[in-house]
């Protein structure tokens, strides 16, 4: 049976590895309120109106969206353990019974007849077998004058976490029990995972779907790719990383030749290579062509598929090569992110040559901007 997109991997193994830290429930909910305010969703959006949710996970995020008091608030998901720990939180009265509609389903076969003031979809599309079709489908069930929220990818956003997983094998050649494999893992990517300020989800979980989840050779969608499959109908309203400026006087905007989309997508062009590194405090645009980037970075994705999935550490030599080659494109502009691809190579060697503690150096702080969030509203009949 083909794969399904996270179905598969966290059915078989009844997990929902998204938990985030809600310990701190003020702070999880300051967190989500950011994101929003970045997608140009005020809390007030959301009161009264109807939301649709695929793919809510463990329902942590949903607390916060539930918060702003939507009338309706429609949750699908297809993993029993995301159903579970939903109906938990219904159950313990953190998610309002009477206000929210749980279904069990495959996004890709959802059918409903009515349509939402919002719609969201977080984390889910970029690994999707058909991600602009997938998208598509679900922002068929935005009313009119609605907002939809998606995730994207980059392949540059990606990076740091590819070569992370380019050292999967290097575990596994160790012929350790499952469960201390998955133990070393964890210890081994702590110093990683800690470097990382707000980091709210728990260590085990980020092993589980970043080091340890068959990733398919294609997991990325970009921002440019998401505006095209939707450009017929939808404009973007906001992202997050926020990085559009639209400096036209507003009373020029219902004539000028360039819409919210054209803006987001040459905005795009100007700043996408700092997407590579989340430390980066873009001051002026890139100034690398981000197709030769992007390029690059694509075929790093496909390299690490092949050593990932063959577990084999045979094609590491050509992976340390292309990560040369970005080094070199980017280390004018991004000098800490080409030294910490260095000290990636370096560990490599070192692990090859049979280093019992291999010393990553600056690697371990590097990480990309992973998914980008994407608003846009759906244009009025
Ligand atoms: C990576 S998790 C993201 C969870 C949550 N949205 C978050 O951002 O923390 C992906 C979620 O989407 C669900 N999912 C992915 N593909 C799906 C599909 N085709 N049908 C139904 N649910 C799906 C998974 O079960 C999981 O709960």
């Amino acid at each position: 049976m083909a794969e399904k997109a996270y179905l598969s991997y966290y059915g078989e193994r009844n997990i929902i590895p998204v938990r985030q830290d809600i310990e701190n429930l003020p702070r999880h909910m300051a967190r989500r309120q950011a994101l929003y305010r970045h997608l140009g969703i005020q809390p007030l959006a959301l009161r009264g109106c109807a939301v649709l949710e695929f793919g809510p996970g463990t329902g942590d995020n949903a607390l916060y969206t539930a918060s702003c008091g939507p009338a309706l608030y429609v949750l699908v998901d297809g993993n029993p353990a995301s159903n579970c720990a939903l109906a938990e939180k219904i159950e313990q009265g953190l998610l309002p019974r009477d206000r929210i509609e749980c279904r069990a389903a495959d996004i890709r076969e959802y059918a409903d007849t009515r349509r939402f003031d919002v719609v969201l979809c977080e984390g889910v599309i970029p690994m999707q077998a058909d991600p602009a079709g997938f998208t598509s489908h679900v922002a068929s069930f935005v009313a009119p004058g609605g907002i939809l929220v998606i995730t994207t990818m980059s392949p540059a956003s990606i990076l740091a976490e590819i070569c992370r997983r380019v050292l999967k094998p290097f575990f596994t050649s160790l012929s350790l029990e499952e469960d201390r494999l998955f133990q070393e893992l964890v210890r081994f990517f702590q110093p990683d995972l800690r470097s990382l300020p707000g980091m709210s989800r728990r260590h085990e979980d980020w092993i589980l779907d970043n080091i340890l989840n068959p990733w398919p050779r294609h997991c990325t969608f970009t921002i440019p790719q998401a505006i095209d499959t939707l450009d017929q109908e939808f404009d973007v309203l906001g992202t997050s990383p926020c990085f559009v400026q639209d400096w036209r006087w507003y009373k020029s905007i219902p004539e000028h030749a360039q819409g919210w989309n054209d803006i987001t997508r040459a905005e795009y062009n100007r700043w996408a290579e700092y997407l590579l590194d989340y430390r980066a405090r873009p001051g002026s645009p890139g100034r690398l062509p981000m197709a030769n980037l992007d390029a690059a970075c694509e075929h790093a994705v496909e390299i690490q598929h092949n050593i990932w999935h063959s577990n084999s550490l045979e094609s590491v030599p050509d992976f340390l090569d292309i990560l040369r080659r970005i080094g070199e494109m980017v280390k004018g502009e991004m000098s800490g992110t080409a030294g910490a691809i260095e000290d990636f190579s370096e560990g490599v060697k070192q692990l090859l040559e049979g280093s019992p503690a291999p010393n990553f150096r600056n690697f371990r702080a590097w990480f990309g901007r992973g998914q980008q969030y994407v608003s846009f509203t759906r244009r009025a009949a």
